[in-house]
C-alpha cells in the first residue's frame, strides 16, 4: 500500500487535537488541547465557550503537531477532519480551518466520522504493536461522553461499513458518569475520578439494576442510525422491503440497546433517601477551590458511604455494559471485540472485558488511554482508507451535528 502521511484535525466536542500519522498505523505527533479548565466551572461543556476555545486553540495545536512530526504543511500528503456527530459550532472551526489549509496548499481533504475515528484508534494501537492480524467480523462499542454505540464492522480492500446493533435509548455512559460526578460534588468530567475513587469503596455496599430493555426493537434492511442519544426506540418491524445498504445479512435479528439514566436517578434517590446533600455541598465548594485536585484531595473530601456508593455505580456500569456487549458479540457470531471511546480509559471497565472476553475464546482490544479518549490520531488513521480509494471531500461539505456511522 502506498505510504501516506497525514494532517488530522478534531474539533466536535472539548478538545481541539491535530496530529500526523503515517499510513493509519505510525502515530509521529499527536496533540490535545483539552479546555476541561473552561467547562469545569460549568459542571459541563458549553457550547459557545467550546467553540470560542476552539478558535483560539486550532492555530497553534497544528502548528504544534506540525512541529513535533518535523514536518512542514507542504511535505503532508493530505488533511482530515472531523464531520461530525458532535456540536455544530465546534465541528465547524476545525472544519473551516481545514479546508482553507486544504485549499491554501492544494491538498486533498478527507472528511472522517468522529465514531470511525474512535474505531479506527483501535486499528490504530494494534498496527503500531506490529498486529496486522485481525478476525472478522468485529464488533466495536463506541462509549464515550456522547455515545454508547455497538458497531458490526467489516474491511472489504480499503473501505470500511458498519452496522449499528445497539445504541443508548437516553443517556450515554460516559454521560452517566459525569452527571453521577456532578451529582455527588466532584466536578467535570466524572469518569476518570470515579474510576480513581472506586477503587477505595466497596462495589457491593449499593444494589443497582441497569434498566433491562424489553426488546420489540429488530434489525430493519434500511434501519437508520441514530448518532445521537435516545428517541429511536421502539422502531416497527419492517416489512423487509428496500435496499439493503448494509454489508450484513442481520435483518430480524435482535438488537442491543442501552439506558443509563436509569442509575443515575437511584442514585440521586440515594443522596436524598440518605441526606447526603449538605456534605455533597460542602464537598463541592472544597474541590472547587482547588485549581487541580488530586486524589488525596477527593478522598479526603468523601466518606465511606460515598465512596461505596461511588464504587457500586461503576460496577453496575461496568456490569451492564460488558454483559450486553458480549452477548451480542454471541449474537452475531464475532471474532473480534473492540472497546473504544472516552469511557474505555476506565480500568474496571478494561478488566472486566478481558476476563469475560477470554471466558468466551474472544479477542479483545482497546486503543492506549491517549487514544482512547478524544484525539486527531484516530482521525487521521480513519482516513488513511479513504485516502487509498481516493474518498476526498467536496469543499462544499459541511459540519454534521447528528451524522450516523454507515
Ligand atoms: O471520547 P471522549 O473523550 O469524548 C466524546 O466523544 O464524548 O469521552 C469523554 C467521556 C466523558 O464522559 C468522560 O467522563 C469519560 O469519557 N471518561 C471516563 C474515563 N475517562 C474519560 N469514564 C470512565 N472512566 C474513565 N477513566
Ligand atoms: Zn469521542
Amino acid at each position: 500500500m502506498q505510504p501516506a502521511v497525514i494532517l488530522g484535525i478534531e474539533s466536535s466536542c472539548d478538545e481541539t487535537a491535530a496530529a500526523v500519522v503515517r499510513s493509519g498505523e505510525e502515530v509521529i505527533s499527536n496533540v490535545v488541547a483539552s479546555q476541561i479548565a473552561t467547562h469545569q466551572p460549568y459542571g459541563g461543556i458549553v457550547p459557545e465557550l467550546a467553540s470560542r476555545e476552539h478558535l483560539r486553540a486550532i492555530v497553534p495545536v497544528v502548528r504544534q503537531a506540525l512541529a513535533e512530526a518535523g514536518k512542514s504543511y507542504e511535505s503532508i500528503d493530505a488533511l482530515a477532519v472531523t464531520q461530525g456527530p458532535g456540536l455544530a459550532g465546534a465541528l465547524l472551526v476545525g472544519i473551516s480551518f481545514a479546508k482553507a489549509l486544504a485549499f491554501a496548499l492544494q491538498k486533498p481533504l478527507i472528511a472522517v466520522n468522529h465514531l470511525e475515528g474512535h474505531i479506527h484508534a483501535v486499528l490504530l494501537e494494534e498496527r503500531q504493536k506490529g498486529n496486522h492480524e485481525l478476525r472478522f467480523p468485529v464488533l466495536a462499542l463506541v462509549v464515550s461522553g456522547g455515545h454508547t454505540h455497538l458497531y458490526l464492522s467489516e474491511q472489504r480492500r480499503e473501505s470500511w461499513s458498519y452496522e449499528n446493533i445497539g445504541h443508548t435509548r437516553d443517556d450515554a455512559a460516559g454521560e452517566a458518569f459525569d452527571k453521577v460526578a456532578k451529582l455527588l460534588g466532584l466536578g467535570y468530567p466524572g469518569g476518570p475520578v470515579i474510576d480513581r475513587l472506586s477503587k477505595h469503596g466497596n462495589p457491593k455496599a449499593v444494589k443497582f439494576a441497569t434498566s433491562q430493555i424489553k426488546h420489540p426493537d429488530r434489525r430493519t434492511p434500511a434501519a437508520s442510525d441514530p448518532a445521537t442519544s435516545g428517541n429511536e426506540g421502539n422502531k416497527k418491524k419492517s416489512s423487509g422491503a428496500g435496499p439493503s445498504r448494509s454489508a450484513f445479512p442481520n435483518e430480524g435479528r435482535p438488537r442491543f440497546d442501552f439506558s443509563y439514566s436509569g442509575i443515575k436517578t437511584a442514585v440521586l434517590r440515594f443522596v436524598e433517601t440518605n441526606n447526603l446533600a449538605p456534605v455533597i455541598e460542602t464537598r463541592r465548594r472544597a474541590l472547587a477551590d482547588l485549581s487541580k485536585p488530586k486524589l488525596e484531595d477527593y478522598l479526603a473530601h468523601c466518606d465511606q458511604q460515598t465512596l461505596d456508593l461511588i464504587a457500586s455505580f461503576q460496577r453496575a456500569m461496568v456490569t451492564d455494559l460488558v454483559a450486553k456487549t458480549l452477548a451480542a458479540a454471541r449474537e452475531y457470531e464475532v471474532a473480534t471485540l473492540f472497546v473504544t471511546g472516552g469511557v474505555a480509559a476506565n480500568n474496571e471497565l478494561r478488566q472486566s472485558f478481558e476476563q469475560e472476553a477470554a471466558r468466551e475464546g474472544l479477542p479483545v482490544y482497546f486503543p492506549s488511554r491517549p487514544l482512547s479518549t478524544d484525539n486527531a490520531a484516530m482521525i487521521a488513521a480513519a482516513a488513511y482508507p479513504k485516502f487509498m480509494s481516493k474518498d476526498f471531500a467536496a469543499m462544499d461539505f459541511s459540519a454534521e451535528a447528528g451524522m450516523a456511522l454507515k
